[in-house]
């Protein structure tokens, strides 16, 4: 209502600050603000071809304004103009300077579209996999499959082998690269890089259902000692978990029974549960963020979602546990909190 009251200069503020503010690096799904050399890549070629169509846009206006002025109607002006049909200086003009645009965005097009196909040698292989509505990652060089956050060394190429378990999902991390669509039954190649550690926000970008707009995921660049550590860590855990307290304890026997029934659908390597039907939930006490990145991964939410998942993402598979006791709900948390 107010921006209707304000005058038109102010919207005009407005709206230049909404320009300015979509190349601000605090933004964090913004393509403008490329982390990486795939991403600046496309960046570049993004910005050339805008830049291109700006400079040509600008020049038929401003012609288009200048013959519009120099040639309008004026009293005592009458017969026909100069007819120019059939000019073959004109003709050849226009049709050399299109071509020549388009050469030149095709060039740097296609250099950009083999580069950013083929990952570099020495590359890390990641599989990740959309499902409806999170995304598995699995590094088969490693032995470590985990869900919606995407650890990988900064400064190193990873070579993405992307899929989807049921619908068409897209890939999508802003500041590192484009969208590649991920789709049944076909293995999509990509590759990112970050150079710098940080975490850096990804979304599915492909309609895919009721919760398409809760799919989301990180990817967490370390510096490359951090991530070392992190893999040998997560091996580690390919033991099962140790040292549960009591409740924890029982809080397993939940998940691994007909109680809880976890295990039909999410795996903890190294028991009982090998469900992969879900995220697999061996390190989810580590994870920073809960039901694929849109809910912070604390004690409160980790029960307010197992207890029932619907309230925070329709549509999804997991079903209700409200028939659970408070305390048995306390008990699987509990032992959820403790996969770190
Ligand atoms: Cu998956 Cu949209």
């Amino acid at each position: 209502m107010w921006i209707r009251q304000s005058g038109v200069r102010t919207r005009a503020v407005i709206l230049l600050a909404g320009v300015l503010l979509a190349g601000c690096s605090t933004l964090p799904q913004t393509p403008l603000d490329p982390k990486g050399p795939v991403a600046q890549m496309q960046t570049g070629l993004l910005l050339y071809t805008l830049y291109i169509a700006m400079g040509i846009g600008i020049s038929v206006t401003a012609a288009l304004l200048y013959v519009v002025f120099r040639f309008r109607a004026r009293p005592g002006l009458t017969g026909v103009p100069v007819q120019i049909r059939g000019n073959h200086v004109l003709e050849i003009i226009w049709t050399v300077i299109p071509v020549l645009i388009l050469v030149s965005v095709a060039f740097p097009t296609v250099e950009a579209a083999f580069s950013t196909a083929v990952p570099p040698e020495g590359a890390m292989t990641v599989r990740a996999t959309g499902y409806r509505w999170w995304f598995a990652f699995e590094y088969p060089e490693l032995g470590i499959v985990t869900a919606n956050e995407l650890r990988i060394p900064a400064g190193q190429p990873i070579r993405l082998e992307l899929t989807s378990n049921d619908v068409i999902h897209s890939f999508w991390v802003p500041k590192l690269a484009g969208k590649t669509d991920m789709i049944p039954g076909r293995v999509n190649i990509a590759w990112i890089q970050a150079d710098e550690p940080g975490v850096y926000l990804g979304q599915c970008a492909e309609f895919c259902g009721d919760s398409h707009a809760n799919m989301r995921f990180q990817v967490r660049a370390m510096p490359p000692e951090q991530f070392d550590e992190w893999v040998r860590q997560r091996q580690a855990m390919a033991q099962g978990p140790s040292e549960l307290s009591a409740v924890a304890a029982r809080g397993r026997e939940l998940f691994e029974s007909n109680v809880g029934n976890c295990f039909a659908c999410h795996a903890v390597d190294g028991t009982k549960a090998q469900g992969v039907v879900g995220p697999n939930l061996t390190d989810v006490g580590q994870r920073s963020t809960l039901a694929a990145g849109i809910l912070e991964n604390n004690y409160e939410n980790l029960k307010a979602w197992v207890r029932n998942p619907a309230d925070f993402k329709p549509g999804t598979t997991m079903p209700s546990h409200a028939r659970l006791s408070e305390q048995d709900l306390d008990a699987i948390v509990q032992y959820l909190m403790s996969l770190k």
